[in-house]
Parts: structure tokens; sequence; C-alpha cells
């Protein structure tokens, strides 16, 4: 099965928040990535609220007809105001205000507690739970024991070698985590830093069943617009419609 593609577009929020006005408007990019074949939305709603606000939020579960996936920290604060926009996932991840991207894994072993309990408030509330993890197999086992329903293996390391570095040490490590958590029962996704040249490695693994893909998908479609930008990633992951 080819993976599927969850199209990030928390940075056209982010053009739109450099000026504060109504444009460009994510809702109108969430449209056009699904009306080119994308088969999720994933936001951000980060609690700097730095480019997807809450009203996105609303208004993109009520609009689309694919799944979406709110990534939020693994606090109070950030559950509050996800559930009651009830999409059909939530992925957490770390989150400190410095960074300008996530950065690495939860730390799934250090955290078990916490989580346990928050896993289990957005299951009473009819949310699938995602974990975005390090591609380490501890980590992975702990995602199973806490009944995640996928784990989002962290492609960053990978991402970020340097050009003309090997990256079989880094492949061997997210097939090895994919393997193991398709075996413990949960969904296998993988993201982060993918773009054009780097994607076709990781989406032939084949327990990855999505890809959650924002940065360069918001950046092509600057250039060339969304729909080519979504059509062009999906032709590298099998899926391509033109
Ligand atoms: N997956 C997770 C958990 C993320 O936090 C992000 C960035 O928001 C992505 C995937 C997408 O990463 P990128 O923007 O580098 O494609």
């Amino acid at each position: 099965m080819p993976a599927r593609l969850g199209v990030n577009i928390d940075h056209v929020a982010t053009l739109r928040q450099a000026r504060g006005t109504h444009e460009p408007e994510p809702v109108a990019a969430a449209l056009l990535a699904q009306s080119a074949g994308a088969h999720g939305i994933t936001i951000h709603l980060r609690a700097d609220r730095r480019h997807i606000q809450e009203r996105d939020a609303r208004l993109l579960k009520e609009i689309l007809a694919i799944p979406l996936n709110i990534e939020s920290a693994a606090t109070a604060d950030g559950l509050e105001a996800v559930v009651p926009v009830k999409p059909a996932w939530v992925t957490l991840v770390p989150e400190t205000r410095e960074e300008p991207t996530t950065q690495g894994g939860l730390d799934v072993l250090f955290l078990h507690a916490h989580l346990r309990q928050i896993i289990r408030e957005l299951h009473a509330s009819q949310i699938r739970v995602s974990l975005f993890v390090d591609p380490q197999a501890e980590q992975v086992k702990m995602a199973a024991k806490l009944e995640a329903d996928a784990v989002e293996l962290n492609t960053g390391v990978y991402a970020d070698l340097a050009p003309g570095t090997d990256p079989a040490t880094e492949l061997a490590r997210l097939r090895e985590s994919a393997r193991l958590g398709s075996r413990l029962g949960m969904k296998i996704l993988a993201g982060h830093g993918l773009n054009l040249q780097n994607v076709g490695l990781i989406a032939v693994i084949p327990e990855v069943e999505e890809l959650n893909i924002g940065h360069s998908i918001v950046g092509r479609a600057v250039l060339v617009g969304m729909e080519r930008a979504v059509r062009e990633m999906l032709a590298l992951t099998n899926e391509g419609m033109a």
C-alpha cells in the first residue's frame, strides 16, 4: 500500500500572521490540498499561537471531508483548546516557546504516567492518539503500552543529514521502529523535514502508512500553487493523480 499524505498547513498561517491580516487563508489552502488528493490535513495549535489559531481549527473541522489531525503539547491548556474541536486525531508533541519547529520526539518513557492519563482523556472523547517519537525501540514499546493508536516516527535526524552522508543507519532505525510499532498493533506514520528529495526512501518503508509533510509543500506552493505542490509530493509517494 502506498503511504497516505497528510499535509501540514501551519506555514500558510505563518505567512498570514506575519501581517496579522486575513490572507493567505489556511482553510482555502487545506481545501486546495484536499482537492489535489491529500489524505489528511495536519495543524499544530501551539501554545504561543504563532501560526494556527483556534478559529482555523474549528473551521477546518467543519469544512474538511478528509481527517483533521491536530498536533498539541501534552498539557492541560493544549488539550483544553483541542478537545472541543474533536479532530479525528491528536498528535502529542514536545513543545517549547523558543524552538523554530518541533525538536525531537516526545520522551514517552519519561512522561509515561502523564501521557497515560491524557491518552485516556482523548480516547474518552473519541479522538485517536498518535505520539511523535524518535525511532527508538524503547519509545515505540512504551507508546504501545500506553495504548497509543499510532506513532509518528521523527524523520528529522534523517532529513538533517549533511549532503553526501550515508543515510543507512538512520534508515535502519526508522525501518526497525516501523516494524516493531506495527507488530505491536499501532499505525505507523512518519514526518519532519521531508521534501521532494528525501521522501522517497521513507515512502517505501512498508509499514509507514502515512507521511506528514508541511514546510516543503507550503514552500513549494508559494512558487507553483498548493494543488501542484501536493500532486508533486503524491507522485513521489506513489499516489500520483497527474
Ligand atoms: N510531524 C510533526 C510531529 C511535526 O511537529 C511537524 C512540524 O510541525 C511535521 C510533521 C511537519 O514537518 P515539516 O514542516 O518539516 O514537514
